[in-house]
């Protein structure tokens, strides 16, 4: 199973002129990526990024939607945008997703049971929250696993709400986890016999999502992001947030002993805090083992990072390559541009992955 649910998918077909595209909205930048079709794979044609001012999204909500608003301007411009319909996502703490079993008797009533059920534990009133759901597996006896989820109308409405006045049309609105399974789906082997774990250091949050034969059989989202770092640096140095911040992302010479140390513990805090999502993942679901961990999102790019998690877990980890399986024109993109975007390119890519899905 690819592209498992969508909030809102009014979407049918590939986009026009064969181009798909993706719009990640993150808490520190929003990336666009669009890909043209190519046989029967896809190729890159731009990717596009604009740095957010911290004070944009907090707690992972719009709060300066006019900012977005013209980031989403400015990426639109600067990669030349034609095509109106995109593939968007939401994350956040206002999302819900839930794997449940239900029992119906006639299939024409999964729906309604769904949402009955889904309403008696959403921590929300059930008249805030858009609610979509996935069948999972085939039903046995009347049992049928389906994937729920639940976000607040509010959140889902901002969002769209910005998209829409840069002048692009939602066609899809997805969840950051599914766009990331896409990726691996499209760029990896798959193995029935092994779960793979997807784990995405953003600027806010760290999500991870363990893909167990097409289903993403455990999702974890953790207020711990690489703005923990900046902040650690600008209290530590005593600098505004966003000169910590660009002395962290580097390019200026080598660190100061001080933020490579701050560097070290916050690569060990994320290797922990992974391990213990992989525990709990462990402990709590009679799932495959995870056979190796992909990183992804702009944290992945901490020197050393991945090393740290293979220490921590002890599994094989490597940064994400949404690039394995999308060709593209080398005059265009050199290889080393494209490793250092790939972490950073996974969900735009996987969202752009699901816009082109009949
Ligand atoms: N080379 C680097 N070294 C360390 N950290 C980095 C590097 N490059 C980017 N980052 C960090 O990655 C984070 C941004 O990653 P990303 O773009 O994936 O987040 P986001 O999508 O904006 O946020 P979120 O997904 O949490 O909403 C920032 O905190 C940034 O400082
Ligand atoms: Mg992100």
């Amino acid at each position: 199973m690819s592209s498992p649910t969508a909030l809102l998918s009014y979407f049918n077909g590939l986009l026009s002129g064969g181009t798909a595209v993706g719009l990640s909205i993150g808490s520190s930048s929003i990336k666009l990526v669009e890909l043209k079709k190519a046989g029967k794979s896809w190729k890159l044609l731009h990717f596009g990024i604009v740095q957010l001012p911290e004070d944009v999204i907090v707690n992972r909500e719009i709060v300066n939607d006019i900012a977005v608003v013209e980031s989403i301007k400015t990426l639109i411009s600067q990669i030349k945008l034609k095509s109106k319909a995109v593939c968007t996502a939401l994350s956040g703490t206002s999302l819900i997703i839930k794997r449940m079993t239900v029992e119906v008797a006639n299939p024409r009533d999964l729906q309604d049971q769904v949402f009955w059920e889904a309403e008696q534990y959403l921590p929300f009133d059930v008249t805030e929250v858009v609610m979509d759901f996935q069948t999972l597996k085939k039903p046995v006896d009347g049992k049928t696993d389906v994937l729920l989820v639940a976000v607040k109308r509010a959140v889902l409405e901002s969002y769209m709400a910005s998209v829409e006045d840069a002048g692009l049309s939602p066609k899809v609105v997805d969840v950051d986890f599914f766009a990331l399974q896409n990726v691996l789906e499209a760029n990896y082997p798959s193995n029935p016999a092994e779960a793979v774990a997807i784990v995405d250091i953003g600027a806010a949050a760290t999500k991870m999502v363990v893909v167990h034969d097409g289903i993403p059989v455990f999702t974890k989202d953790t207020a711990l992001g690489g703005r923990n770092l900046t902040a650690e640096i600008q209290r530590n140095l005593n600098l505004s947030y966003a000169d910590a911040e660009t002395l962290k992302v580097g390019g200026s010479g080598p660190l100061p002993q001080e933020v490579s140390d701050l560097m070290q513990i916050s690569s060990e805090n994320f290797a922990t805090e992974i391990k213990r999502s992989l525990d709990f993942y462990s402990a709590s679901s009679s799932g495959a083992p995870v056979s190796y961990i992909l990183l992804a999102g702009g944290g992945a790019r901490i020197q050393g990072l991945s090393k740290t998690v293979e220490d921590a877990t002890g599994l094989p980890t490597q940064i994400i390559n949404p690039f394995n399986a999308i060709s593209y024109d080398p005059a265009v993109f050199t290889q080393d541009y494209l490793n250092a975007i790939a972490p950073l390119a996974a969900v735009p890519i996987g969202l752009a992955l699901r816009a082109g899905v009949k």
